[in-house]
């Protein structure tokens, strides 16, 4: 895509309007007071391994909110912090909504994995995974959380959620908590879907011949809460907290759920399961202003269809599974039955505002010496989302030539220009097929202009730490941004061995911590 041709980078994209304007953001940052989009020119920064937030000039960022900050007199921010969205009341007040991924202990309950787990450990932990909920305004052009406001709120690992489903799942209708909360999306009706990811890796999993494999955080010592409630798209209610774990999506390590609204009112979720070959699935629901009835498909790329994972109409689900409950809950085995195609970790997924194609970040397969990624563009046949067929192409190819690695979260801005970030593991950056890019990125693909196609950094993160959840102000003037995981290589938080010391700099602890970029 480097040397594609602006004239052919058009053509595969698809034009804007002739009166699609460029971001708000790029005229602050790179021509301010001007509004001659031929003259518009953002200058990408060098791949640097400096432990900051690197900005193209021309941006700046605040920091809003980090971990472990009180939202009000009882409840903190929480560990990770992945996915933002933000539920406007207006342009400059409303709520914002964050994940918490997971937690390292040695930070979050001083456990080093050398001695006996402590139940208090444990405990502390559950309390920094799930979502946090913050009322955020806008003074003289600057957000800022307000503090004890009544919105303010906490779901964590604790919280009670009902499973919403007709039947139990492992005998219990409610799950204890949300967690490995991940990417995710917004429903029309301002409900958030909350994604849980590598949920394996707090109460384990269940193995195909139905024995236990143990979780990395050992948390089942102490809780013997089946593996089988977590792995679900979770929907939150921002303004009450109320919360639901969506079975009708399959559980899988579920990256993001990303809703697009049909002319009748029932909507189409797409999600990916990353993990290396892991599968692409969409879900139709069955009812306007529903997500709990509908069917689950997984994408073939090879037959370019979507294949319904429907117990009722496939004599081949029946013969393995015992009810359409067990395969939602055993959806990679149904997905794979089904000849869903196995894909090099489908993470953040877009549709795009200009030609309503679904691009899919796939970041990479290192079994498979994929080490740089790509973008896979989807076309749903007559652009119709409810189709059951489509075409497909590679929109990026990461590596040395194209200036990125790892594609992770997108988002578009108003105008259609691609923004996407990077998530190179810490423990390679700098390394191997990775010592051309430095620290994690931002990045931009213009669509239109001089620029269009390219890829341009506008930002590097700190020390092995990934930005995730971008998010778009309703003015388009800023971007929300989680950076996440500074510093995750640190030896010891006792002798203040870190590798890292963002956000705070000296010698502090690293901490992930959302921030605002705007133009200067
Ligand atoms: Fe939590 Fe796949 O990133
Ligand atoms: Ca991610
Ligand atoms: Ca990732």
């Amino acid at each position: 895509m480097e040397n594609i041709t602006r004239r052919r980078f058009i053509k595969f994209i698809g034009q804007g309007s002739a009166g699609l304007a460029i971001s708000p953001l790029l005229i602050q940052a790179c021509a301010p007071g001007t509004t001659d989009l031929e003259e518009l020119e953002l200058v990408g920064i060098e791949p640097t391994l400096r432990d900051e937030v690197v900005l193209a000039d021309g941006l700046k960022y605040d920091l809003l909110i980090k971990w472990k900050d009180p939202i009000n007199d009882k409840d903190f921010f929480g560990y990770n912090n992945d996915y933002t969205a933000f539920i406007p009341f207006s342009d400059d007040d409303g709520l914002l909504w964050v994940n918490h991924e997971y937690v390292d202990p040695k930070f979050v309950s001083g456990y080093f994995g050398d001695l006996a787990r402590h139940r208090r450990q444990v405990e502390e932990e559950m309390l920094h995974v799930g979502g946090s909920i913050v009322r955020i305004k806008k003074k003289r052009g600057k957000w800022e959380v307000v503090p004890n406001d009544e919105y303010n709120r906490r779901v964590t690992a604790k919280t009670m959620i009902p499973f919403a489903w007709n039947e139990p799942i492992k005998g219990k209708t409610e799950a204890m908590g949300t967690l490995a909360n991940c990417s995710g999306g917004v429903t029309p009706w301002g409900t958030i879907l909350t994604c849980e990811e590598n949920y394996e890796n707090f109460y384990g999993d269940t193995h195909e011949n139905g024995s236990h494999i143990n979780s990395l955080y050992e948390w089942e010592i102490f809780y013997n809460n089946p593996p089988e409630h977590y792995g679900w798209v979770v929907e939150v209610n921002p303004k009450t907290g109320d919360a639901k774990k969506l079975i009708s999506m399959g559980r899988f390590a579920h990256e993001c759920a990303t809703v697009k609204e049909l002319p009748d009112g029932r909507l189409v979720v797409y999600s990916g399961d990353d993990k290396n070959d892991g599968c692409l699935y969409k879900f139709i629901s069955s009812e306007p202003g529903n997500l709990e009835k509908g069917t689950l498909y997984v994408a073939s790329l090879e037959t370019n269809s979507w294949i319904p994972l429907d117990y009722n109409s496939h004599v081949r689900l029946q013969g393995l599974f015992e009810s359409q409950t067990d395969v939602l809950v055993k959806c990679r085995q149904a997905a794979i039955a089904m000849e869903g195609s196995q894909l090099d970790r489908p993470e953040d997924i877009e549709i795009d505002p200009v030609t309503g194609g679904v691009f899919i970040s796939l970041t990479n397969n290192i079994p498979k010496e994929n080490y740089h990624g790509s973008i896979l563009k989807i076309d749903e046949t007559d652009g119709n989302y409810e189709s059951l067929t489509f075409e497909w192409d590679t929109f990026l190819t990461g590596g040395e030539e194209s200036g990125f690695a790892c594609p992770d979260n997108l988002a578009f801005d108003a105008s259609g220009n691609l923004w996407f970030t990077s998530d190179i593991s810490g423990k390679f950056i700098g390394t191997g097929p990775y010592s051309s890019f430095g620290n994690n990125g931002l990045f931009v693909v213009r669509r239109e202009g001089p620029q269009a196609g390219k890829v341009i950094q506008v930002a590097s993160a700190p020390v092995e730490a990934e930005f995730t959840g971008p998010t778009f102000t309703p003015d388009g003037k800023q971007l929300i941004l989680s950076v996440q995981h500074p510093g995750e290589r640190s030896k010891s938080i006792y002798d203040f061995d870190f590798t890292s010391h963002w956000p705070e700099g000296g010698n502090s602890v690293p901490k992930s911590a959302v921030i605002v970029i705007s133009g200067v």
